[in-house]
C-alpha cells in the first residue's frame, strides 16, 4: 500500500488556471466559508445535492484545492460510496481508499494520496460496498473522522445526493455542516426543498447552498449565497 501517487490534475480549473474569473469565484466561495467558520468549528463539511448530476464533485473538488492554496491543510474524501468520481478528478488509482480504512484493511495514512497540489490530501473511496449506509454510520467511520479532524485542518466529503439514498443525511450527521449545491435551470425548487428538510431532519447545519452552472453573458459564474437568503 503505497502511497506515492502524485499526479497532475488538469481536470480542475483552480489549479490549471488559478486567475481565471471561476477560480475567483470558488476563492468567493472559500472567502464565505470561512465567515462561517469564525465562531464554530467547522473542520469537516459535506457537499450534497438534491438529485444526480448537480456537481457537487466538480464543486468540491475544485474548492478542495483552493484551500489548500489559501495554505489549509486539506482532505478530499469520496464518500459517495455508489458512483465515485473523485479518483477520476484527481486523476488517481481507486483500488484502495475510504472503504479499505472502514473495514480495516488499511490505515487512513496508508490509503491517502498525495497529490502535486501542496497541502492537499486524497482519499478515493477505495471498492464500492454492498452497504454504503451502515459503512457510513458506523462507529468506524466516526473513529476515522475524528484522526481525519486531528490530522487536517479541513475535511471534505463528497457524497451521492439526498433525495435517493440516505448516505448524506448519515454522514452529515456527523460533520460538522453541509454546502447543499444547486443546477441552475436543472434542480427544481420542489426538490430542494425536499433536500433542505431531509438534511434538516437529519440535525445536519447546511452552512451555505451554492449554485452552479449559472450561464450569464456566455460565462459560466457560481455563485454562494448564506442559507438563509438562499430560500
Ligand atoms: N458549472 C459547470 N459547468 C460545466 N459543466 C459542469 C459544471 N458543473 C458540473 N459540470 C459537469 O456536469 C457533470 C456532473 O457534474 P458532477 O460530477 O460534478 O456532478 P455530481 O453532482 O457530483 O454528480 P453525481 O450525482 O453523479 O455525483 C460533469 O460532467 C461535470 O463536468
Ligand atoms: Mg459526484
Amino acid at each position: 500500500m503505497m502511497n506515492k501517487r502524485k499526479r497532475v490534475d488538469d481536470n480542475l480549473i483552480t489549479r490549471r488556471d488559478p486567475k481565471s474569473p471561476i477560480s475567483e469565484l470558488y476563492r468567493t466561495i472559500r472567502t464565505n466559508i470561512d465567515f462561517s467558520m469564525i465562531d464554530k468549528q467547522l473542520n469537516t463539511l459535506i457537499c450534497t445535492s438534491a438529485k444526480p448530476c448537480d456537481g457537487k464533485t466538480t464543486t468540491l473538488t475544485n474548492l478542495a484545492v483552493t484551500f489548500a492554496q489559501q495554505g489549509k491543510k486539506t482532505l478530499f474524501v469520496d464518500a459517495d460510496l455508489r458512483k465515485p468520481t473523485g479518483h477520476m478528478t484527481f486523476q488517481l488509482e481507486n483500488d484502495y481508499g475510504l472503504t479499505n480504512v472502514l473495514t480495516k484493511k488499511s490505515t487512513l495514512k496508508e490509503a491517502v494520496a498525495t497529490t502535486v497540489i501542496e497541502k492537499l490530501d486524497v482519499l478515493t473511496s477505495g471498492p464500492l460496498p454492498p452497504n454504503p449506509s451502515e459503512l457510513l454510520g458506523s462507529q468506524a467511520m466516526k473513529e476515522l473522522m475524528r484522526e481525519m479532524a486531528e490530522s487536517y485542518d479541513l475535511v471534505l466529503f463528497d457524497s451521492p445526493p439526498v433525495g435517493a439514498v440516505t448516505d448524506a443525511q448519515v454522514l452529515g450527521n456527523l460533520c460538522d455542516g453541509a454546502l447543499l449545491v444547486v443546477r441552475s435551470n436543472s434542480t427544481e425548487k420542489s426538490q430542494l426543498v425536499k433536500a433542505k428538510e431531509l438534511l434538516e431532519q437529519a440535525n445536519i447545519n447546511i452552512i451555505g447552498t451554492i449554485l452552479n452552472d449559472k450561464k450569464k453573458d456566455n460565462t459560466t459564474v457560481y455563485y454562494y449565497s448564506d442559507q438563509k437568503k438562499a430560500k
